[in-house]
Protein backbone atom coordinates (compact mmCIF):
# COMPACT_ATOMS: atom_id res chain seq x y z
CA UNK A 1 0.00 0.00 0.00
CA UNK A 2 1.60 3.54 -0.44
CA UNK A 3 0.04 6.93 0.66
CA UNK A 4 -2.67 8.92 -1.69
CA UNK A 5 -0.99 11.67 -2.48
CA UNK A 6 2.11 9.42 -4.09
CA UNK A 7 1.94 7.37 -6.93
CA UNK A 8 4.08 4.45 -7.93
CA UNK A 9 6.31 4.39 -11.06
CA UNK A 10 3.04 1.96 -13.02
CA UNK A 11 0.55 4.62 -11.96
CA UNK A 12 2.97 7.56 -13.44
CA UNK A 13 3.54 5.47 -16.45
CA UNK A 14 -0.55 4.80 -16.81
CA UNK A 15 -1.17 8.36 -16.52
CA UNK A 16 1.83 10.26 -18.24
CA UNK A 17 1.82 7.16 -20.96
CA UNK A 18 5.81 7.44 -20.26
CA UNK A 19 7.36 4.11 -19.93
CA UNK A 20 8.73 2.70 -16.73
CA UNK A 21 11.77 2.55 -18.21
CA UNK A 22 12.18 5.73 -19.20
CA UNK A 23 11.03 7.19 -15.87
CA UNK A 24 13.76 5.06 -14.77
CA UNK A 25 16.29 6.96 -17.36
CA UNK A 26 14.71 10.50 -16.67
CA UNK A 27 15.75 9.52 -12.55
CA UNK A 28 19.05 8.84 -14.04
CA UNK A 29 19.63 11.76 -15.35
CA UNK A 30 18.42 13.87 -12.23
CA UNK A 31 15.28 15.35 -14.26
CA UNK A 32 13.06 13.78 -11.78
CA UNK A 33 14.02 12.50 -8.31
CA UNK A 34 11.16 10.06 -6.93
CA UNK A 35 10.78 9.53 -3.13
CA UNK A 36 11.72 5.92 -1.62
CA UNK A 37 10.27 3.85 1.03
CA UNK A 38 11.21 1.97 3.67
CA UNK A 39 11.71 -1.24 0.67
CA UNK A 40 13.30 0.87 -1.50
CA UNK A 41 10.48 1.65 -4.03
CA UNK A 42 9.30 5.00 -6.03
CA UNK A 43 7.25 7.07 -5.01
CA UNK A 44 6.18 10.08 -6.78
CA UNK A 45 4.44 12.54 -5.47
CA UNK A 46 1.64 14.54 -7.84
CA UNK A 47 3.60 17.27 -8.78
CA UNK A 48 5.94 15.25 -10.70
CA UNK A 49 3.39 14.40 -12.76
CA UNK A 50 3.87 17.66 -14.28
CA UNK A 51 7.86 17.25 -14.35
CA UNK A 52 7.13 14.35 -16.72
CA UNK A 53 4.46 16.06 -18.80
CA UNK A 54 6.94 19.06 -19.26
CA UNK A 55 9.63 16.27 -20.37
CA UNK A 56 7.20 14.63 -22.47
CA UNK A 57 5.59 18.05 -24.36
CA UNK A 58 9.41 19.25 -24.77
CA UNK A 59 10.62 16.24 -26.28
CA UNK A 60 7.10 15.97 -28.66
CA UNK A 61 9.02 19.29 -30.05
CA UNK A 62 12.05 17.62 -30.50
CA UNK A 63 14.15 18.99 -27.64
CA UNK A 64 16.83 16.78 -26.54
CA UNK A 65 17.34 15.26 -23.01
CA UNK A 66 20.57 17.58 -22.71
CA UNK A 67 18.09 20.83 -23.45
CA UNK A 68 15.78 19.56 -20.80
CA UNK A 69 17.82 19.16 -18.35
CA UNK A 70 19.59 22.85 -19.37
CA UNK A 71 15.96 24.30 -18.73
CA UNK A 72 15.68 22.60 -15.22
CA UNK A 73 18.57 23.75 -14.18
CA UNK A 74 17.10 27.19 -14.37
CA UNK A 75 14.78 26.84 -12.40
CA UNK A 76 15.30 27.60 -8.51
CA UNK A 77 16.34 24.54 -6.07
CA UNK A 78 15.31 21.83 -7.88
CA UNK A 79 12.04 22.37 -7.70
CA UNK A 80 8.91 20.97 -10.52
CA UNK A 81 7.83 23.41 -12.98
CA UNK A 82 5.39 25.77 -12.13
CA UNK A 83 3.16 27.35 -14.78
CA UNK A 84 4.67 30.62 -14.96
CA UNK A 85 8.04 28.10 -15.46
CA UNK A 86 6.40 26.54 -17.86
CA UNK A 87 4.97 29.66 -19.71
CA UNK A 88 9.07 30.75 -19.35
CA UNK A 89 10.18 27.27 -20.97
CA UNK A 90 7.61 26.95 -23.49
CA UNK A 91 8.40 30.67 -24.88
CA UNK A 92 12.41 30.00 -24.82
CA UNK A 93 11.60 26.38 -26.63
CA UNK A 94 9.19 27.83 -29.08
CA UNK A 95 12.15 30.66 -30.46
CA UNK A 96 15.00 27.97 -30.09
CA UNK A 97 11.97 25.25 -32.84
CA UNK A 98 11.23 28.49 -34.70
CA UNK A 99 15.35 28.58 -35.46
CA UNK A 100 15.27 25.05 -36.49
CA UNK A 101 12.13 24.96 -38.82
CA UNK A 102 14.34 27.99 -40.32
CA UNK A 103 17.53 26.12 -40.68
CA UNK A 104 15.32 22.91 -42.19
CA UNK A 105 13.83 24.93 -44.58
CA UNK A 106 17.35 26.28 -45.82
CA UNK A 107 18.32 22.85 -45.82
CA UNK A 108 15.24 22.05 -48.03
CA UNK A 109 15.36 24.52 -50.39
CA UNK A 110 19.63 23.72 -50.92
CA UNK A 111 18.65 20.52 -51.26
CA UNK A 112 15.98 21.45 -53.91
CA UNK A 113 18.94 23.02 -55.85
CA UNK A 114 20.31 19.68 -55.86
CA UNK A 115 17.92 17.41 -57.49
CA UNK A 116 18.80 16.51 -61.07
CA UNK A 117 22.41 18.13 -60.34
CA UNK A 118 24.43 15.23 -58.77
CA UNK A 119 27.91 17.24 -58.83
CA UNK A 120 28.46 16.84 -55.00
CA UNK A 121 30.84 19.42 -55.33
CA UNK A 122 32.65 20.43 -51.90
CA UNK A 123 33.39 23.84 -53.51
CA UNK A 124 29.66 24.64 -54.89
CA UNK A 125 26.88 22.69 -53.42
CA UNK A 126 24.96 24.31 -50.52
CA UNK A 127 24.75 20.87 -48.38
CA UNK A 128 28.23 20.48 -48.36
CA UNK A 129 29.17 24.03 -48.40
CA UNK A 130 26.87 26.05 -46.46
CA UNK A 131 28.56 29.79 -46.75
CA UNK A 132 29.00 29.13 -50.38
CA UNK A 133 29.32 32.39 -52.22
CA UNK A 134 27.65 30.92 -55.26
CA UNK A 135 24.56 30.21 -54.20
CA UNK A 136 23.30 33.88 -54.91
CA UNK A 137 23.90 33.06 -58.68
CA UNK A 138 20.92 30.51 -58.36
CA UNK A 139 20.39 26.71 -57.51
CA UNK A 140 22.41 23.80 -58.60
CA UNK A 141 26.05 23.97 -59.19
CA UNK A 142 26.83 27.34 -60.65
CA UNK A 143 30.57 26.80 -61.16
CA UNK A 144 29.72 23.48 -62.79
CA UNK A 145 27.84 24.76 -65.31
CA UNK A 146 29.60 27.63 -66.05
CA UNK A 147 33.14 25.78 -66.42
CA UNK A 148 30.72 23.29 -68.94
CA UNK A 149 29.75 26.85 -71.12
CA UNK A 150 33.53 28.20 -71.15
CA UNK A 151 32.93 30.75 -68.38
CA UNK A 152 35.53 31.64 -66.32
CA UNK A 153 34.84 30.61 -62.59
CA UNK A 154 36.72 31.81 -59.51
CA UNK A 155 37.83 28.37 -58.08
CA UNK A 156 37.66 24.84 -60.36
CA UNK A 157 35.06 22.48 -58.52
CA UNK A 158 35.83 19.94 -56.66
CA UNK A 159 33.53 17.25 -56.66
CA UNK A 160 33.11 13.97 -54.08
CA UNK A 161 34.03 10.79 -55.85
CA UNK A 162 32.66 7.60 -54.31
S1 LIG B 1 24.58 18.14 -55.78
FE1 LIG B 1 24.19 19.91 -54.61
S2 LIG B 1 24.49 21.53 -56.03
FE2 LIG B 1 25.06 19.73 -57.12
Amino acid sequence: MHRDDELTISEVAARTGVAPSALRFYEDRGLVRPLRTLGNQRRYTRAMLRTVSVIKAAQAVGLSLDDIEAAFATLPGDRVPTKADWTRLSRVWREALDQRIQRLMRLRDDLDGCIGCGCLSLRSCALFNPDDAARGEGPGSRLMRDRKRGRPTSSPPDAVTS
